[in-house]
């Protein structure tokens, strides 16, 4: 099998484990699994936004083709809404535009600890063109709404962490708007178009989520 192969095929359907809630909506969006229906979209909007996310994002700078990128993105997202909440999990939405099917972004909670520690990463991207516009916010905030829901529509997170290089100024805003609070730096974390990057990591805890 080639590097670049994915094991689910492009066309398998997302089955979410049968209580997950996987629909959300918002003023602007609906936010839901990502499935081969939204190759397209993405594939576009990829396309048109790659430059811009490719400071920050390691899948953005690998220079992969883009449909590659979009069926690693699927791959992940079968398996994971499939295996439900179970350690190890990660559950890949796609923001689309309610009134258009534009796709405005993605966000995806990945990583998930099950034991002592109930935790996932989060994710976050938008489209170039739907920048500056709130819509960011709006879609990262449903995903953590769902992330801290408790079981069994949601996987009932005990915290949310995010890792964020330094001077990405726009993802530091839209984290601290959200609550997530600085809690340090690692070093050297996430190789990036060639280059290990520090991450600045920002966490967010259920119970801060409900009191706000
Ligand atoms: C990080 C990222 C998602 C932030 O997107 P964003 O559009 O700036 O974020 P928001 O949705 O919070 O929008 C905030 C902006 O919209 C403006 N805005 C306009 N209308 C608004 C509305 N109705 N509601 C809220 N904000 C609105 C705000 O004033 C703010 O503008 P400002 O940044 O100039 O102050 C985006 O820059 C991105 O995709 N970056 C590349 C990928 C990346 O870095 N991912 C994260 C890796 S850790």
């Amino acid at each position: 099998m080639s590097s670049d192969a994915t094991s689910a095929s492009p066309s398998t359907p997302v089955h979410a484990a049968p209580t997950l809630v996987t629909t959300l909506t918002t003023a602007r969006l609906v936010v839901v699994p990502l499935a081969a229906r939204h190759r397209e979209v993405c594939v576009a909007a990829y396309a048109a936004s790659n430059a811009l996310w490719s400071s920050y994002l390691a899948s953005a700078a690998s220079g992969e083709a883009l449909e590659v990128q979009f069926n690693k993105r699927l791959e992940r997202s079968v398996e994971g809404w499939s295996k439900g909440v179970v350690a190890g999990t990660e559950f890949v939405f796609v923001a689309v535009d309610r009134a258009t099917g534009a796709f405005v972004g993605d966000c995806n909670l990945g990583g998930l600890f099950r034991g002592s520690v109930w935790e996932c990463n989060i994710g976050w991207r938008v489209a170039a063109d739907a920048q500056g516009k709130g819509l960011a916010f709006e879609m990262v905030r449903a995903v953590v709404a769902w992330g801290f829901g408790p079981e069994p529509a949601g996987p009932n997170l005990h915290r949310i962490c995010a890792a964020i290089m330094p001077g990405n100024d726009r993802s530091i805003r839209l984290a601290e708007r959200l609550g997530f609070a600085f809690e340090g730096t690692k070093r050297e974390l996430i190789l990036i178009g060639g280059t290990w990057r520090d991450h600045h990591l920002y966490g967010l805890i259920n119970r801060a989520w409900v009191a706000r």
